[in-house]
């Protein structure tokens, strides 16, 4: 099955749209295998966001992720990366559709509660840089019969 990584950015935590977030994602019949609550320490922001560390923004993209902790997930289901950047919206909250998490819960792109892998070569990446396997743990959703 697909896998992705999920994280609910300081300003999302901060705000308490976890229990939303995360809600909106189980009731779409995906399955959360792995959570964690953390600060990020500015070496995983540097490794995570690799690509964006010479753009102007990431200074300030890197003071934004590391003001408090964010939520860290792993989340599975057939077709996971592509439904979840639709559901999450576009990266920049003035241009999110009504319906999608950054459409209905943020203003800005620099406060943009929540980031998703754009790919599923990402996630792998993402979630190796995030997660030891042994924190991922996979289970039958009682309602996969009827989801798949
Ligand atoms: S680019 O240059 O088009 O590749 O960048 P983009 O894909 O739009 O964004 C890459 C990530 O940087 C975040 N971003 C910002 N954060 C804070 N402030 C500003 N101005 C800003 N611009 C871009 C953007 O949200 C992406 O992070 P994730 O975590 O993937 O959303």
């Amino acid at each position: 099955m697909d896998r992705t990584f999920l994280m609910v950015k300081p300003d999302g935590v901060q705000r308490g749209l976890i229990g939303e977030i995360v809600a909106r994602l189980e009731n779409k019949g995906l399955k959360i295998v792995a959570a964690k609550f953390e600060k990020l320490p500015e070496e995983r922001v540097m490794e995570h966001y690799a690509e964006h560390v010479e753009k102007p923004f990431f200074p300030g993209l890197k003071s934004y992720i590391t003001s408090g902790p964010c939520f860290l997930m792993v989340w599975e289901g057939k077709n996971v990366v592509s439904i979840t950047r639709q559901m999450i919206g576009a990266t920049n909250p003035a241009e999110a559709v009504p319906g999608t998490i950054r459409g209905d819960y943020a203003l800005e792109i620099g406060m943009n509660v929540i980031h998703g892998s754009d790919s599923t070569e990402t996630a792998e990446r993402e979630i190796s840089i995030h997660f030891k396997p042994e924190e991922i743990s996979g289970y039958e959703r009682i309602d996969e019969k009827f989801l798949y």
